[in-house]
């Protein structure tokens, strides 16, 4: 079975690969796994939908072997269903994709639950929410980009915290209906100043990529940064609580 987000803190950290050292990946994941991460976010850039280009299902098999963790795939690619089923192959656990870059869309995603994997769809900051409208039941994950997808080390758009907003009540209404559950990702710009205010609004996966890589410990795992991620999402939980019985 795929892994979801551990049971006990309901949120998950998955640190993207795309800031870390290319050199030593193997390493790098290793790394990962011992400092406390969730997940592991591969992002697959082909220089065609978006502007940059990065890491192949080759280097996806490569990884595999060094963690336990799932990872967690985002195709920034198009056309989608060739490498769906590649990465399926190398070892993914979940895939998610731009419903821009696909023909079509349920079928992409019908193709990645062939697979046994767990299907997202990711919707750029430009992106109406329509593009979920027919298709919410079909998926596991919601990616919301909170900078324009192509590369690392952004700032984060604060008009994405509205989105955020809109999503978590979109996937509240569908789980109220018995709807299976869905993790609402954000990915881009996040960082320890700001994940309080995302997970606020909403949120359930935070991906970090250069936040995480930039600030390795001495003996270069990254136990303090995760740890003061999830601090944060921690103490942004509490102090809604607090609010909650306050206004009770
Ligand atoms: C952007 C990628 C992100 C990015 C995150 O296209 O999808 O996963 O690497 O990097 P930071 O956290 O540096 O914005
Ligand atoms: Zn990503």
């Amino acid at each position: 079975m795929v892994p979801s987000i551990p049971m006990k803190q309901r949120y998950c950290i998955a640190p993207s690969l795309l800031s870390a050292d290319f050199s030593r990946l193997g390493e790098e994941v290793r790394a990962l796994e011992s400092s406390g991460a969730d997940w592991v976010h591969v992002d697959v850039m082909d220089n065609h939908y978006v502007p940059n280009l990065s890491i192949g299902p080759m280097v996806c098999k490569a990884i595999r072997p060094h963690t336990g963790l799932p990872l967690d795939v985002h195709l920034m690619v198009k056309p989608v269903d060739g490498l769906i089923s590649a990465f399926a192959e190398a070892g993914a656990d979940w895939i998610s994709f731009h419903p821009e870059a696909s023909d079509h869309v349920d079928r992409s995603l019908q193709l990645i639950k062939d697979h046994g994997c767990k299907a997202g769809l990711v919707l750029n900051p430009a992106s109406p929410l329509q593009w979920l409208e027919h298709v919410v039941h079909r998926l596991d994950l919601i990616l919301l980009m909170s900078v324009n997808p192509g590369f690392g080390g952004q700032q984060f758009l604060p008009s994405s915290l509205q989105k955020i907003k809109a999503v978590r009540a979109l996937i509240d209404r569908h789980q109220q209906q018995g709807g299976a559950p869905i993790v609402l990702q954000v990915d881009g710009g996040i960082k320890v100043e700001n994940i309080a205010e995302i997970a606020l609004a909403g949120a359930d996966c935070f991906v970090a990529g250069s936040a995480v890589f930039s600030a390795p410990d001495d003996d270069g795992k990254y136990r303090s940064i995760i740890n003061r991620l999830r601090h944060a999402i921690d103490e942004s939980r509490l102090s809604r609580l607090e609010d909650h019985a306050a206004s009770a």
